[in-house]
């Protein structure tokens, strides 16, 4: 069938929305209509290279949809079917998943890739040429053919434009201070960098019960979204937190500091470190270039103050209990969705929308169908 997506067909170009021929599901493959897409900052890491994956590539990882039709082999999941879309593909079965680990399922390692984990060939081509998904998903699209390993069927009550915002941003930010930063009751948590993810790990700071939880970015906008969602203090850099939290602890520091900013800085590695006090993690959420390979920290912390640096991948949670359990959450009021979206675009303004999240106009911005 024919259907419209946004293409990447070279770095540092925009994202070209124009028809694509979508083949139909194979074994253990679904077909999803999608119903919103978020515009997460991965996909631009895609558009600079510091993401390398191969092109011309489908983009878009945060979504959800409702089935349209299954392949072969599919379990679980029938037509009128609501998902979420999981952007690391969650089996349930593998090593990973089966030790609680879904975050890096090992179907993972197809990723990069970006073909059909079935027979790792492509569903999707334009042009006369295969075209690669974004996180073996493609979401900028008005449907897209899926592995049923990626798709966690949820519930009908949301809408898919809220929905969406659960198959990345807020599990990734909240995962990342809940799981990857184990914080806990009474806890001091810096949030470095208040975007889709930054504003996300804020929401599982304040309802962890931390005793401050500290925001930081440059822009006031953000600031302001920080304390509107509970963040105790808000501040401009890495700089004026160090001195902030120095005096709210009288010089213990954050148990939990968690890097969300736009791209990855090896230098805030060690910045963050010392935002930190004893047995303090640092959890490395935000993309760094591929091409990056020095960060600069003081390592004797690491050993003396028993310091940790942790990277964590869709907020190691398990996408196909968190999902639904999120969900729970939000309907219970105690997670905020609708309130992360700034602003919606169509299909064909994806590019306004990267523009918009490069001048730090949006929360989130969402794709709607
Ligand atoms: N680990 C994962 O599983 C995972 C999942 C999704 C996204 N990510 C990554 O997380 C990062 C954040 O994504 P996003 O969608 O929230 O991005 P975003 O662009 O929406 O937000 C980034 C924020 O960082 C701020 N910022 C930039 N430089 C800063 C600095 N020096 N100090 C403080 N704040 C600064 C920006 O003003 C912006 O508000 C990206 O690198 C993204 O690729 C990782
Ligand atoms: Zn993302
Ligand atoms: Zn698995």
């Amino acid at each position: 069938m024919k259907t419209r997506a946004a293409v990447l067909w070279d770095r540092n170009k925009d994202w070209s929305v124009e028809e694509i021929e979508l083949d139909p599901p194979k074994e253990g493959e679904v077909l999803v209509a999608i119903g919103g897409s978020g515009l997460c900052h991965s996909d631009e890491h895609v558009v600079t290279g510091d993401l390398p994956t191969g092109l011309p590539v489908v983009g878009g990882h945060e979504g959800a949809g409702i089935i349209e039709e299954v392949g072969p082999g599919v379990t679980g999941l029938a037509p009128g079917d609501r998902v979420i879309f999981s952007f690391v593909p969650s089996c349930g079965q593998c090593r990973a998943c089966a030790s609680g680990m879904g975050s890096i399922c090992e179907l993972g390692m197809y990723m990069r890739e970006g073909r059909q984990i079935s027979d790792h060939t492509a569903r999707h081509h334009a042009r006369g040429q295969d075209l690669g998904l974004m996180c073996l998903l493609g979401t900028f699209a008005e449907r897209t053919v899926v592995h049923q390993a990626s798709c966690v069927k949820v519930e009908d009550d949301l809408p898919a434009d809220v929905a969406c915002l659960l198959g990345c941003g807020v599990i990734t930010g909240w995962g990342s201070v809940a799981y990857a930063g184990e914080a806990r009751v009474g806890d001091v948590v810096v949030v470095v960098g208040i975007g889709g993810i930054g504003i996300n790990a804020v929401q599982a700071a304040v309802a962890l019960g931390a005793e401050y939880v500290v925001a930081v970015d440059p822009v006031a906008f953000k600031r302001n979204k920080a304390l509107e969602f509970g963040a105790s203090h808000a501040v401009a850099s890495s700089q004026e937190a160090a001195e902030l939290v120095t005096e709210l602890t009288r010089g213990r520091m954050a148990q939990v500091c968690v890097n969300t900013m736009g791209v990855g800085e090896g230098a805030q590695i060690g910045a963050s470190l010392g935002l930190v006090g004893k047995r303090g993690r640092v959890v490395v959420t935000n993309l760094h270039p591929a091409a990056e390979t020095q960060v600069t920290m003081s390592a004797l912390d690491l050993t003396t103050y028993e310091k940790q640096v942790r990277g964590s991948l869709f907020g190691s949670s398990n996408p196909r209990a968190d999902i639904p359990r999120m969900l729970e959450l939000y309907r219970s009021g105690k997670l905020k969705l609708e309130e992360l979206v700034t602003r919606t675009y169509s299909l064909d303004e994806v590019n306004v929308g990267y523009d918009d999240m490069r001048n730090g106009r949006n929360l989130r911005g969402v794709i709607t169908f």
